[in-house]
């Protein structure tokens, strides 16, 4: 059974150490909060309203220590992007392979944990919209921009009133899937956020508009226009314990690996068209 340790203890990674608890597939074996977090030396059974666990709560400063005397197989980091690189440093330093799925990375430091996982010959899924629905939505939307490929196409993202990160992180994914599928991949000047200008739209042009209100967990969805008809294509998570689901599968994943990966390799889309493409053989 995997041995996990999970760091950031907010909204969602409590959400996904809830699910860890109760899992007899994985062993939750460490709770990591922010140094000087309120919730250090809590037990976290505490945190999740339920029976002591035996897990006690520790700061991101003390990750070294805590991964020599814990050994996990694995890291989450659901945190914020700037400790997530920090906490990839001390945990690629011990071998410990990780699932980032914290969002709202630069470039610069995408390039910095790409550098990190590689160095250190360890394991990295980045994944920034771990849900197992919204990656199929993205798979399908490359597939699909590939055949409506003169239809105009916009994304609406909504998502709760706290998320820091617009437009989401998923949303600019799929704008690349989209453009990947029309065989226009890098050409992101074709990707208009919020349109706020007068005009017309151009042919080609992916808008990619957020809204952020109330308590909605997440929903996006691709709108393919042409004058005649739309095909919309519209993936909601009602709760985030559905976060906890993808988490599982991209854990398992990256036990024993090495270099960086995907939702797409978790996933294995790949597999998935080869096997069509039998069937479709097969049936012909
Ligand atoms: N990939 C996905 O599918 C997905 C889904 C949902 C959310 N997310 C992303 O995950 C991140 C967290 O989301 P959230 O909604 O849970 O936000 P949140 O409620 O603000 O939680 C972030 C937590 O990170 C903790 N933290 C900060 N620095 C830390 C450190 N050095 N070590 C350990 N913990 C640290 C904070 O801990 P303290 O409370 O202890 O200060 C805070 O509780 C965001 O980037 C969000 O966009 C991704």
């Amino acid at each position: 059974m995997a041995k996990v340790c999970m760091i950031g203890l907010g909204k969602t990674g409590l959400e996904i150490a809830r699910y860890m608890v109760n899992s007899d597939k994985l062993d939750l074996v460490m709770a990591v909060a922010s140094p000087g977090s309120s919730k250090l030396g809590k037990d976290l059974g505490e945190l999740l309203n339920t029976r002591d666990t035996g897990i006690k709560v520790t700061g991101g400063d003390s990750l070294a220590d805590n991964l020599k005397l814990f050994k996990p197989d694995v890291a989450v980091d659901f945190t914020d992007p700037k400790a997530s690189v920090k906490n990839l440093e001390v945990l690629a330093k011990h071998k410990v392979n990780t699932v980032i799925c914290t969002t709202g990375f630069t470039e610069l430091q995408i390039q910095r944990i790409r550098a990190i996982t590689l160095a250190n010959k360890v394991g990295t899924v980045i994944a920034p919209n771990i849900t197992v629905g919204v990656n199929v939505l993205r798979f399908v939307c490359e597939i699909i921009s590939g055949i409506l490929d003169d239809y105009d196409v916009e994304i609406i993202e909504s998502h709760h009133r706290h998320k820091k990160d617009s437009p989401s992180a998923t949303a600019l994914k799929i704008a690349d899937s989209i453009l990947k599928g029309q065989r226009l991949e890098g050409k992101k000047n074709l990707v208009v956020l919020d349109r706020n200008i007068t005009g017309m739209r151009r042919d080609k042009e992916i808008g990619v508009h957020a809204v952020r209100a109330g308590g909605i967990v997440g929903i996006h969805k691709v709108l393919f226009v042409s004058e005649e008809d739309k095909l919309e294509i519209t993936h909601e998570s009602f709760n985030r314990s559905i976060f906890a689901k993808g988490v599982e599968k991209a854990i398992n994943f990256i036990i024993g690996k090495k270099g960086v990966y995907d939702m797409d390799d978790v996933l294995d889309f790949k597999t998935a068209l080869e096997s069509y493409v039998l069937r479709q053989a097969e049936v012909n």
